[in-house]
C-alpha cells in the first residue's frame, strides 16, 4: 500500500501533460535506464530517472511504472466502464465454509511472518528479495504436494528483474473463469531500499499469509472448485505495481477471464483507539463486486465493515488488473487514514502497538469465504 499526497499530485500531473509515447523512444529511453511513469488517471505517464522515482516514493506520491506494459502510441489510461463478467451471488455456502473457517491456524499464520520478516528486505531488486519469493514458491508448493488430489500447481511468475510473483492455482472442473484473490510479498526500506531493514510485518506480510493460510486450509478441506481459484503474491509492488501490471497484462493478452480479483494489502494494524473495521476501497473497484465483499463480511467475518475514504490512483494491485478492465475489490485493514503509519520503514513489525493477529485472522477467513462462494 502506497500513501497519497494529492497536492505534489496535481502540480504533477499539471507539468506532465504531453502525447502518447511512440515505440522508438520508448526503446531508447528504456536502454538510457529511464523509467515510464504513469501519475494521474487519463494523462499520459512521463519519464523519470530511478532516483527521480525514488524521490516520487518518499514524497507519497503513487504511480504506476507502466515501462513494461505500456503500449507505444497508446494514452495510458484506466477503463471508465467495462461489462462485468459475473454477476455476483448472495453467500449460500455457509456450512462448508464455516467448516473450513473452523481449520483455520493463527500460529501457521504467525510462523509464516516469522518467515518472511526474517529476510533482510524483500526489496523487488534485492538478493533477499528475490530469496522471499523463493520461500513463498517453496512453501505453498510444499501445501500443494501434501494435497494431491487437489491438483493445485505453484509457480513462479518471471520478471525482468531478480523477484518473481509467484501463482499457486487450484484447478476448476470447467476451465473458467479464474477468482484471484492477490496481495504483494514485496516490502521496501524507504530510506535504504537495497540494503536497509524492511521487514514488512502488515505491508503486505500480512496480506501474504492470509493467502498461504487460506490456500492451505482450502486445499485441505478437500476444496474442489467448478471454476478456478489462484492466490498470487505479487513482486515490485511498492516500485509502481510492477508483478501485477505484468501478470493483468499476460491474462488480458491471453484472453484470460477473470471472474473476480480481490487484493490483500495490509491487514493486520487496528489505530489504537479507533473501532475496529474492515474499510472496503470505493475507488478502482467493481460496485457490484464489492456488494458482495461486503455480504461476504456479513456472513463469515465477526467485524463489520464501512466504506472507506477513496486511496487513489495507483495505491495497490486491485488498481493494475481494474486498468485492464477486469473487477477487482480491496478490504484494508481500517479506513484509509486509520492505517499503520509505520509502514515502509524498520518498524513494520508485529511489535507495533496496534499490530493485531485476532484482525488479520479475519481476512484469512475472508479469503477463505471469498475462493469458495466463487469458485464452487
Ligand atoms: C518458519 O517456518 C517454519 C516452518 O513452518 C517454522 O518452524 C519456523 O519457526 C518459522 N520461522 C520463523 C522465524 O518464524
Ligand atoms: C532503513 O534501514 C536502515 C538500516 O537497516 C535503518 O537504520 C533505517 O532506520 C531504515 N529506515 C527506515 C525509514 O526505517
Ligand atoms: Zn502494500
Amino acid at each position: 500500500m502506497k500513501l497519497s499526497s494529492s497536492l505534489l499530485g496535481l502540480v504533477l500531473a499539471a507539468l506532465s501533460v504531453r502525447a502518447a509515447i511512440s515505440e522508438i523512444e520508448l526503446k531508447a529511453n528504456t536502454a538510457k535506464g529511464l523509467r515510464l511513469i504513469s501519475l494521474e488517471d487519463g494523462v499520459d505517464p512521463v519519464w523519470k530517472t530511478e532516483d527521480e522515482k525514488l524521490e516520487l516514493m518518499r514524497a507519497h506520491r503513487n504511480f504506476f511504472d507502466v515501462t513494461e506494459v505500456y503500449e507505444p502510441n497508446t494514452a495510458f489510461a484506466s477503463p471508465k466502464s467495462f461489462a462485468p463478467l459475473a454477476t455476483y451471488p448472495s453467500p449460500s455456502h455457509q456450512s462448508a465454509v464455516n467448516a473450513i473457517i473452523q481449520t483455520i491456524s493463527l500460529s501457521n499464520m504467525q510462523s509464516y511472518l516469522g518467515n518472511l520478516t526474517a529476510f533482510n528486505n524483500r526489496y523487488y531488486k534485492s538478493t533477499t528479495g528475490a530469496a522471499a519469493t523463493d520461500w513463498i514458491v517453496k512453501t505453498a508448493g510444499d501445501i500443494a504436494a501434501r494435497y494431491p488430489a487437489s491438483g493445485a500447481t505453484v509457480s513462479a511468475f518471471k520478471h525482468s528483474w531478480v523477484q518473481g510473483s509467484i501463482i499457486a492455482r487450484i484447478p476448476g472442473t470447467t476451465s473458467g473463469p479464474v477468482t484471484i484473490i492477490g496481495a504483494h510479498m514485496d516490502s521496501i526500506n524507504l530510506s535504504n531500499p537495497t540494503n536497509g531493514r524492511a521487514p514488512g510485518a502488515d505491508d503486505d506480510g500480512s496480506g501474504s499469509v492470509n493467502l498461504m493460510e487460506a490456500f492451505r486450509a482450502l486445499l485441505a478441506s478437500g476444496f474442489k472448485p467448478r471454476t478456478p481459484v489462484e492466490f498470487q503474491w505479487y513482486s515490485g509492488e511498492e516500485a509502481g505495481l510492477l508483478g501485477s501490471q505484468a501478470i493483468a497484462k499476460s491474462y488480458k493478452a491471453a484472453g484470460t477471464q477473470v471472474k473476480a480479483m480481490m487484493q490483500l494489502d495490509m491487514t493486520a494494524y487496528v489505530k489504537p483507539g479507533t473501532k475496529e473495521v474492515i474499510g472496503l476501497m470505493p475507488d478502482y473497484i467493481d460496485a457490484g463486486l464489492n456488494t458482495f465483499l461486503g455480504s461476504v463480511i456479513d456472513t463469515y467475518s465477526l467485524l463489520d465493515w464501512t466504506t472507506s475514504p477513496k486511496c487513489g490512483y495507483a495505491c495497490s494491485d486491485h488498481a493494475s488488473w481494474y486498468n485492464q478492465g477486469y473487477p477487482s475489490c480491496l478490504p484494508f485493514e481500517s479506513r484509509y487514514g486509520d492505517d499503520n503509519p509505520l509502514i515502509h520503514s524498520a518498524s513494520d513489525t508485529t511489535s507495533v502497538n496496534g499490530f493485531s493477529w485476532t484482525h488479520t485472522l479475519e481476512y484469512t477467513k475472508i479469503a477463505v469465504a471469498f475462493a469458495y462462494e466463487l469458485g464452487i
